[in-house]
C-alpha cells in the first residue's frame, strides 16, 4: 500500500491520516465541509510535529510531513489510493452513500475499509461491487496514543484483503486483531455495557465525578463520564443506538445523551458535555449550567461506595466477554485482554479482565452479581461464567488459551 485516502477530517480521520504521514505513508485526506478540513489538516500537522523529547512542535519534521499529505474535498482525488479508510459519521447511510460514489472512481484492487465503530460491516458493504475488497479498520481514540486497530472481517471479505490490512496497520506501528463482524466487533460491544452502566449511575444520583474517580482508582486511564467527553456524545450516541438495536434485552437507553446532544454539548469538541472545557488549558472542570438539564433525569444524589460503583462499571463488561467468548467473535481469551489493554488502556498490571477474574475466581464473581440481580439481565451470570464456577476451571485455561 503505497498510498492512502482517509475520509473524514474529524476526531478520528485527522488522527488516521497523522498516523500515516509520521510512518511516511503519502495520504490524502478529504472532508466535505471545507472548514472540518482545515481543522482536521491543522491537527493532523500538530501530531506529527510533536516531538516528545522536546515536548514542543518541531519544525523540520512539519517539512518533512508537508509534502506526504495532501488535503481535498473531492472524491476523485482518492482514485489513486490503494487503501481509502472511511471515518466520516457514525451513519449507515452516509457511509453507503459515499461508497457508491467512491467505489467507481477505484482501482479494482484498492482496498475500502470502514473506521466505523459499531455498524456490521457485512451491512455496510450490502451494495458493493467489490465486498470482497472491504473490510473493517477500526482505530481507537485518541489513535496517537492507542496502539490497537480491529481488523474486521465481513461475511464476503477476502483473506487477501484481510492480511494486506494486518499487515499495512503494522508498518503504520499499530497491533492488529483480526475479529469476527456484529455489532461492535470486540472492543467497543465490551466497552459498552461499561458506557452504559455510567449513565444509569448518573441517573440514580451518582455524581459524575465520583463515577470517573472509581474507574480511575480501578487502574482505567480517565473516567467513562470524561472519556463520553472525549468519543463525542453524538458519536457515543450513534455508536450505542447500534448497540441498543442490537441487544435491546440487557441495555436501557438513557435519555441523558440525546438531551446533551440538543443543548449543543458535544463534548471536548464543543467546549462542553458532562464536563466544561472552557477554560485556558481545555481541562474537564465540573459544569454548574449541567445540574439544571440533568435533574430531571436523575434520582436525587446519592452515594456509593468505590467498591460498588467499580463493580457495577466492570461486572457488566466481564458478562459481555463472556458472551464474545461463547460466540467466537476472537480466538481466544488474550485476545479479549489484549484488546481491552492496547484498546481501551484497561490496567495492564491487571494482566486484563479475564485474567483478573481468574485470579479472583468464577466462583466468587458469580457470587458478586447476586449483590446486583435486582438490577436486571444485564447483571445475570452468563452460561459460560457459570460453567467456570461450577467446574472450578478458568479461562486462561489449558486447551483453551
Ligand atoms: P467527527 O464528527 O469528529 O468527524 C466526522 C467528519 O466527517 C466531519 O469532519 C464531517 O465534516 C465529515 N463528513 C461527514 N459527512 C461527510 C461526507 N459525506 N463526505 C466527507 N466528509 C464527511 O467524527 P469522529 O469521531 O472522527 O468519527 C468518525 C468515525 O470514526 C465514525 O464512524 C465513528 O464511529 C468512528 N470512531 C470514532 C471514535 C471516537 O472516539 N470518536 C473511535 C473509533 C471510531
Amino acid at each position: 500500500i503505497r498510498r492512502a485516502g482517509v475520509i473524514g477530517a474529524g476526531i478520528m480521520g485527522s488522527g488516521i491520516a497523522a498516523a500515516h504521514v509520521k510512518r511516511g505513508v503519502a495520504t490524502t485526506l478529504l472532508d466535505a465541509d471545507e472548514k472540518a478540513l482545515g481543522r482536521g489538516v491543522r491537527s493532523a500537522f500538530e501530531d506529527v510535529a510533536y516531538n516528545k523529547k522536546t515536548k514542543r512542535p518541531d519544525v523540520q519534521r512539519t517539512l518533512q510531513a508537508a509534502p506526504l499529505l495532501h488535503a481535498t474535498s473531492e472524491l476523485i482525488d482518492l482514485a489513486a489510493c490503494d487503501l481509502v479508510i472511511e471515518a466520516v459519521v457514525e451513519n449507515a447511510e452516509v457511509k453507503r452513500q459515499i461508497y457508491s460514489q467512491l467505489e467507481p472512481q477505484l482501482r479494482p484492487e484498492a482496498i475500502l475499509a470502514s473506521n466505523t465503530s459499531t455498524i456490521p460491516i457485512t451491512r455496510l458493504a450490502e451494495k458493493l461491487t467489490r465486498p470482497d475488497r472491504f473490510c473493517g479498520l477500526h482505530f481507537f481514540n485518541p489513535v496517537k496514543r492507542m496502539q490497537l486497530v480491529e481488523v474486521i472481517r465481513g461475511r464476503q471479505t477476502s483473506d487477501e484483503t484481510v492480511a494486506s490490512v494486518v499487515a499495512h496497520a503494522k508498518r503504520i506501528g499499530k497491533h492488529p486483531i483480526v475479529v469476527a463482524d456484529g455489532p461492535g466487533f470486540l472492543v467497543n460491544r465490551l466497552l459498552f455495557p461499561y458506557m452504559n452502566e455510567a449513565l444509569q449511575l448518573v441517573s440514580e444520583g451518582v455524581s459524575l465525578v465520583e463515577i470517573d474517580r472509581a474507574a480511575k482508582a480501578y487502574g482505567m486511564p480517565m473516567g467513562p463520564i470524561a472519556l463520553y467527553d472525549m468519543v463525542g456524545i453524538d458519536t457515543a450516541f450513534y455508536a450505542g443506538r447500534t448497540m441498543w438495536e442490537a441487544y435491546p434485552d440487557r441495555v436501557a437507553a438513557s435519555p441523558i445523551l440525546p438531551m446533551l446532544m440538543k443543548q449543543g454539548r458535544l463534548g471536548q469538541k464543543s467546549g462542553a458535555g458532562f464536563f466544561s472545557y472552557k477554560n485556558k488549558r481545555g481541562d474537564a472542570q465540573p459544569d454548574p449550567a449541567l445540574d439544571p438539564l440533568i435533574a430531571p433525569y436523575c434520582s436525587p444524589s446519592t452515594t456509593k461506595s468505590q467498591t460498588q460503583i467499580i463493580s457495577r462499571l466492570m461486572l457488566p463488561m466481564l458478562l459481555e466477554a463472556t458472551r464474545v467468548l461463547q460466540e467466537q467473535v476472537v480466538r481466544d481469551p488474550r485476545d479479549v485482554d489484549f484488546g481491552l489493554i492496547y484498546g481501551l488502556g484497561f490496567p495492564a498490571y491487571r494482566g486484563g479482565l479475564l485474567f483478573d477474574t481468574d485470579a479472583v475466581g468464577a466462583a466468587k464473581v458469580v457470587e458478586q452479581l447476586r449483590e446486583f440481580e435486582s438490577l436486571g439481565s444485564r447483571f445475570r451470570p452468563t452460561p459460560l461464567l457459570l460453567e467456570l464456577a461450577g467446574s472450578g476451571t478458568k479461562f486462561y485455561r489449558e486447551g483453551r488459551a
